[in-house]
């Protein structure tokens, strides 16, 4: 039986460690979308086209993955596509509350019977947010080997843009 899985989140820029999560759920299960949702609390940069382009363009390697955007209630578009997996990652016990009250909340709103499964982040890159990356590169941090090279790129024109 092919076991489908989602992987959402703002990804607002995609980060090395949102990638390490990708790859290695991209080799658990037999398809892996990943879904430019939204964080009705986060002003973005990069806008949602923005996001999908980068991240198709970043994951381009993995036969089995594929980018989709939604701007619902993340059940609504996991009850009209049905997946057996969501994805989170986890980067240390700060993101554990927050990721217990989503999956609780979005056990309540599944219909099927997708389970919510955690894979912790690689340690390499537990530190990493896409907010910190962003104020990094804003006073001109370097932020070489946090992001793929087209997001260094997307986020100092965006710099300079402001
Ligand atoms: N490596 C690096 N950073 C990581 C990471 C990893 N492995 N895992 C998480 N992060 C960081 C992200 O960079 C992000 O940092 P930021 O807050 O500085 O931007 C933060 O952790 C959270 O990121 P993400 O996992 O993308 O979550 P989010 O809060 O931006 O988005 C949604 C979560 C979009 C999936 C959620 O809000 C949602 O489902 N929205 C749809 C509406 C809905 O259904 N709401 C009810 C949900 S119960």
């Amino acid at each position: 039986m092919e076991r489908k899985a989602l992987y959402a989140g703002s990804f607002d820029p995609v980060t090395n460690g949102h990638l390490n999560i990708i790859e290695r759920a991209a080799a658990i299960f037999d398809s892996l979308t990943i879904l430019i949702a939204v964080n009705v609390n986060k002003k973005y940069m990069f806008d949602t086209d923005e996001r999908l382009e980068i991240m198709k363009k970043v994951t381009g390697h993995l036969s089995n993955v594929t980018v989709d955007t939604h701007s619902g209630l993340l059940a609504d578009y996991v009850n009209e596509k049905g997946f057996d997996v969501y994805v989170r990652g986890l980067r240390g016990t700060t993101d554990f509350e927050s990721e217990l009250h989503m999956a609780q909340m979005n056990a309540r709103l599944f219909k099927g019977d997708t389970e919510t499964i955690f894979l912790m982040t690689d340690p390499k890159y537990s530190f990493i947010s896409s907010s910190l990356v962003k104020e990094v590169a804003a006073f001109g941090g370097s932020i070489d080997g946090l992001v793929p090279e087209c997001v260094v790129s997307g986020i100092r024109s965006k710099s300079q843009e402001v």
